[in-house]
């Protein structure tokens, strides 16, 4: 099966608030506020696809054949880092349910090791997963599996860095899974990092470093 589709937002904005994101002297305030900015658009992006139903309305002046939505989207943000992001959903789907999983990358082995899940009923539903940086690829294969384990059938990984080695194994792992981010850099380094990258976008996000 070939891997689904993997879009890199090409849109000025975007371009400028990653930069922004990128910068070291960046703090968390501004931080988190560019993560929620960008989360905007790499949602809209990744909801393109979104199942719609007819609707007819009256507008003041004649009836008009719309559109609503018509599929509930489940927002599952893999703590703690896709927290930065999970906002950005609410704020496009009001409606959105929210599940969690909590997954830390070991610091030696760069192995994820999950530590809570709550996942609702996915079934019907449109999935977005959505973790920050998909570098070795092993917390997002991992994060996918699960969600899927749980029922779900329309997923979509949203991160913000992808790196050449995670996207070939998320890919190869799940590649019924389209995947959306706001860059695609060159490598990873020896400390599993992607480069350029952004750092630890979880730390920065939450000032812990
Ligand atoms: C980061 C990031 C991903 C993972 C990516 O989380 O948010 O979940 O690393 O790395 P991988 O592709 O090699 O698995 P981290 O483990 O640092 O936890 P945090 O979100 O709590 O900071
Ligand atoms: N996690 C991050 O936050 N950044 C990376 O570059 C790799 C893993």
């Amino acid at each position: 099966m070939p891997p689904a589709s993997f879009t890199v937002l090409a849109h000025p904005l975007a371009g400028d608030l990653l930069t922004r994101l990128r910068d070291r002297e960046t703090g968390p305030a501004e931080y988190r506020a560019l993560a929620r900015r960008l989360g905007l658009l790499l949602m809209t992006e990744a909801t393109r696809d979104l199942a719609t139903e007819p609707r007819k309305v009256d507008t003041p002046l004649e009836p008009f054949e719309g559109s609503r939505i018509a599929k509930t989207v489940v927002a599952i943000p893999v703590l703690r880092a896709g927290l930065g992001l999970l906002e950005a959903v609410t704020e496009l789907f009001p409606d959105a349910v929210v599940g969690y999983l909590g997954m830390e990358r070991d610091e030696h082995t760069h192995e994820p090791r999950d530590y809570y899940s709550k996942l609702p009923d996915l079934a019907g539903r449109k999935a977005l997963v959505v973790d920050p940086m998909l570098a070795t690829g092993g917390s997002g294969t991992a994060a996918v599996g699960y969600v899927k384990d749980a029922g779900a059938d329309d997923i979509t990984f949203v991160c913000v860095v992808a790196s050449p080695e995670g996207l070939a194994r998320l890919q190869a792992d799940h590649p019924d899974v389209p995947i959306v981010a706001a860059a695609l850099d060159r490598q990873l380094n020896e400390h599993a990092y992607i480069v350029p990258g952004l750092g630890d976008f979880g730390d920065r996000l939450y000032g812990t470093y």
